[in-house]
């Protein structure tokens, strides 16, 4: 069911593998380690690694929730796998598992920006965190993690798309480095109501 000849290595990311701590509040909310001065609590370990063609059916499973909510993406029908693999690019598809469990907590993926050679760098990127394992900092890990393995390869643009509305989103992406472009009015419709846009996009400062 799941394309077996994913070739991480070939795309240069095969190697790439993080480990991240995420830590907690002592009270309350999900926070990373450094943030406050509030003592902390280690809650999970969690890696970031290329994604493995058995991750397939939690990587859509985490897409359904997401595409179920009002504010996160156009989508409204979950995609099959195959119809996944035909629109991300084969590179820099990451995931985040905890240790223990080897759960899959979230996932990242580019699409392809233009055809054109001149934007060849500049590519389209998703985020997507377990319902029930977001402000935990993942996104930021994943994030984080794509921008590495993206600049290594020599993408120089990573831009997103996302619904004014959305502002774990907006807040995620921000701290990770990007600006808001613009706010693209009405440009698609989405169950029936249409919708604005903000794109953001992060310029390496490294890259060309
Ligand atoms: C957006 C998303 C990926 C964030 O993942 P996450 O693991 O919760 O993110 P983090 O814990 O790393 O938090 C990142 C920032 O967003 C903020 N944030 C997260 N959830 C928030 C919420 N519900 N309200 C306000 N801010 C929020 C965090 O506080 C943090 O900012 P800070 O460091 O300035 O405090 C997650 O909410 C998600 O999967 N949403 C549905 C899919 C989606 O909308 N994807 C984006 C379009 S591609």
């Amino acid at each position: 069911m799941f394309r077996a000849d994913y070739a991480s290595n070939a795309h240069g990311i095969g190697a790439h593998r993080r480990r991240y701590l995420v830590y907690r509040r002592a009270g309350g909310n999900g926070r990373r380690q450094g943030s406050g001065a509030e003592a902390t609590e280690a809650i999970l370990a969690i890696t970031v690694r290329a994604l493995q063609s058995t991750d397939g059916a939690k990587v859509l499973a985490i897409y359904e929730e997401a595409i179920k909510s009002s504010h996160a993406t156009f989508e409204t029908n979950v995609p099959t796998w195959r119809e996944w693999d035909r629109v991300h690019l084969p590179a820099h598809r990451l995931v985040a598992i905890e240790t223990d469990p080897k759960k899959v907590l979230g996932w990242t993926a580019l699409s392809r920006f233009s055809e054109r050679r001149e934007y060849a760098g500049v590519v389209e990127s998703y985020v997507f965190v377990r319902a029930d394992a977001r402000r935990r900092g993942i996104g930021t890990a994943l994030l984080n993690g794509l921008i590495a393995a993206t600049e290594a390869q020599g993408l120089w643009t990573l831009q997103a798309n996302i619904f004014p509305e959305n502002e774990p989103a907006l807040r995620l992406y921000q701290r990770c480095g990007f600006r808001v472009v613009g706010t693209r009015e009405r440009v698609g419709r989405h169950r029936g109501v249409w919708r604005d846009m903000l794109l953001l996009e992060r310029r390496s400062p490294t890259v060309g």
